[in-house]
């Protein structure tokens, strides 16, 4: 392989997952993982096999449906973790174990509670048991970047001697700035004699904004894969966003002469993707992705792109995926011009998912005048990412105001292919209809989170509504979105308690880490 070509090693199914609220179902799962597929994700990391049914049946799901990316899943150090793993990821053509144990002096004493040489003997053992199953084992030094020097080259030296083809340096919990990241990478380089054997990988956390930073830093240093989860999902403040290490190697290859076999343009149908299926909004000013990422607002700078688009854009819109199309949409638009629309937004559906669509999108030119971009996404979020839920909104009316004291709402849900009906008082609106919605569904789950904002401006602009559950200490996210703000929190609270459904049949993972 081209000595610069650095490996895309994509973890949002396994550490984005791990995100208190972003879980995801099996099917979620397969859908992300072709669409990473085919946009060139050489590793998907698809989950942690051993955690949970669920997390099993999932990783294997995705080993069985992805051809071309090698299909990774995360073990600890032990047999039966790795056992399972094996099972979970040996349907998929090229497969791989990723196994993991600590090796700092803070996570050896207090978590492993092991000696170091007890340590590098699990490396020695856990690596060497892994290659019995597969060619293709990762060894990562969890908490690496805190690691002792002499102690990580070790660790490391015999990891590859086991067999392990990939070793992978995380910055565990994002304490890591880049200059000493990437001295800790050299130094692996210059002082592991093995180090030629193995690709080396990092994998940084965000804790201190610095994850994409460190993550190129360390591949200037000699690493040459990067792992990294879309829209920067994962644990605490996240992991290093694809997005942003894919194109800052595109746009600075004068810089970082490094390549990858992402294809950018499929950027921004991955990121919508991600967001709808884990219901986490992705702030307006995020790079590459954020709504607001190639919007010019200020009038000196329109008359600059206008005149020249470089002058203030140092990537297209299109190198993203993203279209310069403002054709506004509205009632008289045809099937032929959505389907185009939604081409244009980097959707690719089938056609059962775009007549649906299309259908929500007739219903809403008859409420709202004009349909933007942002309508669109936001009903195909709702419309198209929702078909195995096993509770759906039908309907709601609420009364309220000063005239009518309680606020009431009548709310017909479809629960498990069954249409009921019920009426329910609250405090507000709000209140009224979440009421109604925990009479038809029962449940101990607590709202932490009600938030409304405009897709768009104007009064008929649409409500998007983000509702957080928790349930036994497991959080999820809802959204919904209508131009009537009542109905957009329904659909919000009803999607939530679909995610928690599906929550509640994993069973709780055995103590994971990072
Ligand atoms: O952050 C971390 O250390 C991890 C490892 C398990 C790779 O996620
Ligand atoms: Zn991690």
């Amino acid at each position: 392989m081209d000595n610069n070509r650095v490996i895309i090693f994509d973890t949002t199914l396994r550490d984005g997952e791990q995100s208190p609220g972003a879980s995801m179902n099996l099917e979620e799962k397969v859908k992300i993982a072709l669409v990473l597929e085919e946009m060139g994700v050489d590793v998907i990391e698809a989950g942690f096999p051993i955690a949970s049914n669920g997390d099993f049946e999932a990783v294997n799901a995705v080993a069985r449906r992805v051809k071309t990316a090698t299909i990774a899943g995360l073990a600890r150090a032990t047999k039966g973790d790795i056992e399972r793993c094996h099972q979970a990821v040996r349907d998929a053509p090229r497969h791989r174990i990723h196994t993991f144990l600590s090796t700092s002096p803070l996570h050896m004493k207090y978590k492993l509670q092991m000696e170091p040489e007890a340590v590098l003997q699990k490396v020695k053992d856990s690596v060497s048991f892994a290659r019995t199953l597969v060619d293709d084992v990762e060894w990562s030094a969890e908490d690496g970047s805190r690691t002792e020097h002499d102690f990580l080259c070790r660790c490391v030296e015999a990891a590859i001697d086991a067999g392990a083809r990939t070793i992978n340096i995380p910055d565990t919990v994002g304490y890591a700035v880049p200059d000493e990241y990437a001295a800790l990478i050299a130094m692996l380089v210059n002082r592991v004699p093995n180090i030629d054997k193995a690709i080396l990988s990092v994998h940084c956390h965000n804790d201190l904004g610095l994850a994409v930073a460190n993550s190129l830093a360390a591949v200037a240093a000699g690493a040459r894969q990067i792992e990294c989860t879309v829209n920067g999902l994962g644990e605490r403040a996240g992991n290093a966003a694809m997005e942003e290490i894919v194109m800052s190697l595109r746009t600075r290859p004068d810089r970082m002469p490094f390549t990858t076999g992402i294809k950018t343009e499929q950027i921004t149908r991955a990121s919508r993707l991600v967001s709808a299926v884990t219901g986490f909004v992705v702030q307006p000013n995020k790079a590459i992705v954020g709504k607001n990422a190639f919007a010019h607002e200020s009038g000196i700078h329109q008359d600059g792109v206008l005149k020249c688009a470089q002058t203030y854009e140092i990537m297209t819109p299109e190198s993203v995926g993203l279209t310069r199309s403002n054709l506004v949409m509205g009632k008289h638009s045809g099937r032929a011009a959505f389907r185009d629309k939604l081409k244009h937004l980097g959707y690719d559906l089938a056609d059962s998912a775009v007549e649906d669509a299309f259908v929500r999108f007739k219903d809403l030119a008859d409420r709202k005048k004009d349909i933007f971009d942002e309508d669109i996404v936001a009903l195909i979020d709702e419309a198209v990412y929702r078909e195995n839920d096993r509770i759906r909104f039908h309907g709601l009316e609420v009364l309220c105001g000063t005239r009518h004291n309680p606020p009431k709402a009548e709310l017909d849900l479809e629960i498990d292919g069954v249409v009921r009906n019920v009426k329910a008082t609250g405090d507000g609106p709000v209140d009224a209809t979440f009421n109604a919605i925990k009479a038809l569904v029962p449940h101990e789950a607590r709202l932490l989170l009600y938030q409304v904002h405009a897709v768009t401006q104007g009064t008929d602009a649409q409500a998007e509504v983000t509702v957080r559950l928790e349930e036994d200490g497991k959080t999820v996210n809802g959204q919904g979105a209508d131009t009537d703000t009542m109905v957009a929190s329904a659909r919000a609270y009803v999607n939530a308690l679909n995610k928690l459904l599906v929550k509640r049949q994993k069973t709780a993972p055995a103590a994971l880490t990072a």
